[in-house]
């Protein structure tokens, strides 16, 4: 059932508050996190891990990257994600030190469930971060921690997204506490972000048909760049793979600082550049980003934190989302990503509940 949207991606992209609100539901108590019913480690028990690995495949990746960006900022542990299926080939120290989490909507994913099954024979401590409850991921591991976002029927993880890093910021400030790295007054200041993010995300929905003309203005280019600095990089990554599975256009991305190492050489008129930059410590930077690229005489479309005036003079095109606190703006930039890459599949006519080539869960290798 639809719900009355016309297809299942726009109505999953429109259930992320309430993704929101149930992922983080019992797991807040009033300005704290808890997992002592689901994980209920000690700090005695945390303290033998000396490193954490996330590994996941596409989407999943992605959130893993942005999550990673959170955690080495509060946990005085290494952390590393990876890509399952270049994690399996390598000869990555696992052991008894390591947790190894495991993120994947489906639980189904062969490479992940390879990945997952290698570890586990090394001794690592797994954890799975899943929608799929009773999935095959779910069942083999030593802990599970579920999205609770309900079924995911488009083959565009959108929903699922928002879900696991929710559960994934969750399990960074968790485990920070654990580690005593992080005081009550801080866990404080990210919970109550956390609380509101719902309700923004349902602000920036309500605003959604504003991207549509933006979306049916570049729908027939042939080429895209996306750019993000920071924790927008990865949703830089994200917003790119929206485009490519939906609309079949050719989109890439690129760390921010990496333009002049080579793909600025590429920027002409008609390959539009879609650049997040809200207004974090890297703001500058990204804003010198976009009058590079304009001078290019690529079109800029910009994500930027409403109150930013200056940004509408040089972009093209400005999406604004609320402010928040720095750690917490992914939530609420990956969903104008998530909007304008289905108005261009919607504009081009494609399949987008269905695109072609691709399966909802990759249970080959
Ligand atoms: O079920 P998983 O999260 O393990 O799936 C991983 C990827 O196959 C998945 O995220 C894929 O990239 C999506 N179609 C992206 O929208």
């Amino acid at each position: 059932d639809k719900g009355g949207y016309p297809h299942f991606m726009l109505k999953e992209i429109n259930e992320q508050g309430a993704v929101l609100r149930n992922t983080m539901g019992d797991r807040i108590k009033g300005e704290a996190v808890d997992f002592s019913k689901e994980l209920g480690w000690s700090q005695e028990s945390f303290a033998k891990i000396k490193k954490i690995h996330i590994v996941a495949c596409g989407t999943s990746y992605y959130a893993s990257l942005v999550a990673e960006r959170l955690m080495e900022g509060m946990l005085p542990i290494d952390i590393r994600v990876e890509i399952a299926s270049e994690y399996r080939q390598r000869s990555i120290h696992l052991g008894e030190d390591v947790l190894a989490i495991f993120v994947s909507q489906s639980g189904e994913t062969a490479d992940t469930l390879a990945a997952e099954r290698l570890a586990k024979s090394k001794g690592a401590l797994c954890l799975a971060i899943t929608n799929g409850l009773g999935s095959s991921l779910a069942r083999e591991v030593d802990h599970v921690l579920l999205l609770k976002a309900g079924p995911e029927i488009g083959v565009a993880a959108t929903k699922t997204f928002t879900g696991q890093l929710a559960v994934l910021y969750l399990l960074g400030i968790y485990m920070a506490k654990l580690s005593g790295a992080l005081s009550s007054e801080e866990e404080g200041r990210l919970v109550k972000g956390l609380l509101k993010l719902p309700y923004q995300i349902e602000e920036i929905l309500e605003r959604q048909e504003m991207l549509k003309p933006i979306a049916e203005k570049y729908a027939s280019s042939r080429d895209f760049l996306y750019l993000g600095r920071g924790r927008s990089f990865p949703l830089a990554h994200e917003g790119a793979l929206k485009l490519k599975e939906i609309s079949y256009i050719h989109a890439e991305a690129f760390a921010a600082g990496e333009l002049k190492h080579g793909p600025i050489a590429m920027l002409e008129s008609d390959i539009p550049v879609v650049i997040i930059a809200p207004q974090d410590s890297l703001y500058e930077k990204l804003f010198s980003n976009v009058v590079e690229v304009r001078a290019r005489k690529s079109p800029v479309i910009a994500i930027a934190t409403q109150g930013d005036s200056n940004m509408k003079d040089v972009a093209n095109d400005v999406f604004y989302i609320p402010s928040t606190d720095h750690e917490l703006y992914p939530f609420l930039a990956v969903v104008p990503l998530q909007i304008f890459a289905y108005y261009i599949a919607r504009a081009r006519g494609c399949d987008i509940d269905r695109p072609r080539n691709l399966a909802k869960s990759v249970t080959v290798e």
